[in-house]
């Protein structure tokens, strides 16, 4: 991939975007509370603005299995509650830590709910003890919890309600620079506006010193395989299930005679074809029985979501329509779309398969688990009808 760092700070903001949809309405959290830190660390940490940006977009993904969105939670009582509330600091950290050039960027996480009167989690940490991103963070996190009230608040509502905050969540030092960069310019209604808060992430993308990923080990292979860790964490029972599509679908594309070059960009779209999943609520995804109508509905919005979010990263544009085609069916009863035949796109035929015997082939609460044989046999029976009878065929011959 030509610009890597460009191609990981679009991917992140696309995943960190669609974390933050409640109810088909786009939240804007992590981009808000990104942009804001990353404006804080200009005056305080120059050298670290890179990092801080990126722990904005990623510091609550470890919240993403969580029912409701974590953004609901105010009351820091019920974080000391809730388990996974309580862990997600946590268990961000542990996530982005994966993706090593961005060490930094999670120790600044895992402090994102200390508060400066030692009263936070999930160390308990007071004062200059805690890390001073996490410092950052937590009054950004704060400003965008307050920036929902109704009505919305005033410049001057939200300083009140800042400062009464002030020495036991976080610091005078960091209060003040709040208010400082609030009040330069026309900033503080910019940021208040979910609609240019959108327009300005891409622009921040943009003009942000990169982090250099060429010179570490990490490559685009690695990185998406955290984020199909991620994105399989949102479903209880789906562990390892975008991996393993991503493998059966590239064994298929090579099975059936595609140049490496074209399997390994097939491979990339399995690892995110469920991307969108982040996107619906987890009752959902876990519901094990039959879905209503109005929730099959939103189920099915996960492609579209997936197509979303990549035709938000450049160099994926070419993989929409392929990760976004895998519950198309052969014969036009699928969907989003209902195409058919060779109306969809060779790529998503393959991965239609390997969707399809992977999921029948692991353990998922509406259906039973099936061996190998037997999910072959469901896929013979409905070759021609749910998937491409060349597909079919050899998936038969090659899936283990
Ligand atoms: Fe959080
Ligand atoms: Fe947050
Ligand atoms: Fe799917
Ligand atoms: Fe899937």
């Amino acid at each position: 991939m030509e610009d890597k760092s460009r191609f990981f700070s679009e991917l992140i903001s696309a995943l960190s975007l669609m974390m933050d949809l409640d109810e088909n309405r786009k939240l804007f959290h992590a981009w808000r509370v990104a942009i804001l830190a990353e404006r804080l660390a200009q005056k305080i940490l120059p050298e670290y603005r890179t990092q801080i940006f990126y722990a904005g977009l990623l510091h609550d993904i470890g919240a993403i299995s969580l029912p409701e969105h974590v953004v609901h939670y105010t009351d820091i009582k019920e974080h000391f509650t809730n388990q996974i509330l309580f862990k997600h600091p946590e268990k961000s950290a542990h996530i982005v830590r994966q993706i090593s050039p961005l060490f930094i960027a999670a120790d600044m996480i895992m402090d994102h709910h200390e508060q400066w009167d030692g009263s936070g989690y999930p160390r308990g940490l007071a004062g200059n003890n805690i890390n001073l991103g996490g410092q950052i963070l937590r009054i950004a996190d704060t400003f965008d919890i307050l920036a929902r009230v109704k009505p919305p608040l005033s410049l001057n509502g939200m300083k009140t309600s800042l400062a009464a905050r002030r020495g036991t969540e976080f610091s005078d030092l960091i209060y003040e620079l709040m208010v400082t960069t609030l009040e330069e310019g026309d900033f503080f209604n910019e940021i208040m506006d979910e609609k240019a808060v959108a327009d300005k992430i891409f622009t921040i993308i943009n003009g942000l010193p990169s982090i250099d990923l060429n010179s570490c080990r990490t490559d685009t292979e690695e990185i998406i395989m955290v984020f199909a860790k991620v994105i399989d964490a949102k479903h209880s029972y789906t562990a390892g299930h975008s991996e393993r599509v991503a493998e059966y679908t590239y064994m298929l594309a090579k099975a059936l005679g595609l140049p490496e070059a074209e399997a390994q960009r097939l491979k990339v779209a399995g690892y995110l074809h469920d991307a969108g999943k982040v996107a619906v609520p987890r009752y959902i995804l876990d519901k094990p029985g039959p879905l209503t109508i109005d929730e099959f509905k939103l189920m099915k919005r996960h492609p579209v979501y997936t197509m979303e979010i990549l035709s938000m990263v450049n160099s994926l544009k070419d993989l929409v329509v392929i990760s976004g085609g895998h519950h198309e069916r052969y014969d036009g009863a699928g969907y989003p779309d209902g195409l058919s035949g060779e109306a969809i796109p060779f790529g998503a035929r393959i991965m239609a398969v390997a969707d399809a015997y992977d999921a029948m082939t692991s353990r998922r609460p509406y259906q039973k688990q099936r061996n190998s044989i037997e999910t072959k046999e469901v896929i013979e029976k409905n070759s021609g009808s749910q998937f491409d009878p060349r597909v079919a065929k050899v998936a038969i011959k090659v899936l283990p």
